[in-house]
């Protein structure tokens, strides 16, 4: 693996440009390094299913449909260099294993491998790459759809609170929840977003920040626990986010500290709305208790910025994600439509 920086690195884009962070392109996935964002705009030059496992793990690619979209080209990476089954066994382990959260990572890898399992033995790696770019080209269809079922859903609430980072770092095209409040920025109804900075790794504060500064689309950063008591204050009309699983009966995984942002809006009275595509809602998960949550290094915890703020030794728990019931979620934007209210009846009709 190999990295290059970007030609624009250092400057903005023009407003309305959103950033493309995976692109592939004769054998190479070239991937902006979200770790180093917003400081340098670098490329990863990925060439097979170990280094973008690798890249996924270490959340330089992440966000559940990109992970989904770069884990599919993984497995065709793999096939070019080694044809053999075997070897499309271990990249799919590989890439499997990189993430458990989100269900559109195992649900691409076993899409492409399927793919190039049906394909005679010397079309195989064509037929994952041809697998690979119709599931991109999906997930960049789908961003557009959400984008405007959620801008009508959310046509009269002008300041959205959002989580984590969703917008083109996340998923292909504008995202997810971010492609909504842009397409609302877009319409001209909003009038602010304000966006929690999302510990431990920041991607509010880093990455939305960076995306929205980029669309030219008015923010104010918060630190996660203050969310509760602005929504409390009035200062918010809607809560959105994204998600990296939904459960057959609409329960939410997501970034972690979710679960508390829906709790304050019901408690406060304003929509909570979860924005993702179809591919993340895993019918085979019968509710949140079946999803599993990514623990990851408490080093992300107790040190900042790579200095220990924590005495040596503190014990620290950090799962990634939680779970949000159903009963909480106001509605759920899909490129297909809106679940509202949150049902396995409603999902159903969604998936059908
Ligand atoms: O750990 P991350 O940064 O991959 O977490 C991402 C999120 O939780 C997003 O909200 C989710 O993947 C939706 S992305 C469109």
């Amino acid at each position: 693996m190999t990295s290059t920086a970007r030609p624009s690195a250092g400057t903005l884009a023009p407003p309305t440009s959103p950033v493309v962070a995976v692109r592939y392109a004769d054998g190479v996935l070239w991937a902006i390094d979200q770790t180093e964002l917003p400081w340098r705009e670098r490329d990863l030059k990925l060439t097979d299913a170990e280094e973008v496992a690798a890249a996924i793990k270490r959340l330089a690619i992440r966000g559940a449909p990109l992970i989904g979209v770069a884990a599919g080209y993984g497995v065709a990476l793999e096939l070019m260099s080694d044809p053999r089954p075997e070897a499309l066994d271990r990249a799919c382990a590989l890439l499997r294993e990189a993430r458990p959260t989100a269900v559109n990572l195992a649900r691409a890898v076993d899409r492409v491998a399927g793919a190039a399992a049906a394909a005679p033995s010397g079309e195989r790696a064509d037929a994952a790459l041809h697998e690979a770019r119709a599931i991109e080209n999906e997930e960049l269809a789908a961003s557009d759809a959400i984008a405007r079922h959620g801008a009508e859903l959310l046509a009269h609430a002008s300041r959205i609170l959002t989580h984590c980072n969703t917008g083109a770092l996340a998923a292909p095209g504008r995202g997810t929840a971010l492609a909504v409040i842009a397409e609302l920025a877009v319409r001209g109804t909003l009038s602010e977003v304000i966006a929690t900075e999302s510990r431990p790794l920041l991607q509010g504060t880093r990455l939305t920040a960076y995306e929205l500064s980029r669309l030219a689309i008015a923010h104010q950063l918060i630190v996660d626990s203050a969310a509760a008591g602005l929504i409390a204050s009035g200062a918010v009309d809607a809560v959105v986010v994204g998600c990296d699983r939904v459960a057959a009966n609409g329960d939410v995984a997501n970034k972690v500290g979710t679960y508390g942002l829906a709790l304050a809006a019901s408690a406060a009275a304003i929509p909570f709305v979860v924005a993702g595509p179809t591919s993340t809602i895993d019918e085979d998960c019968p509710s949140g208790d079946g999803i599993s949550i990514e623990e990851r290094d408490p080093d992300e915890i107790s040190s900042v910025g790579g200095r220990r703020l924590a005495p040596p030794g503190t014990p620290c728990r950090n799962p990634a994600f939680d779970v949000t019931p159903a009963a909480l979620v106001t509605a759920l934007v899909t490129e297909r439509g809106i679940a509202q209210p949150v049902t396995t009846d409603s999902l159903l009709a969604l998936k059908q």
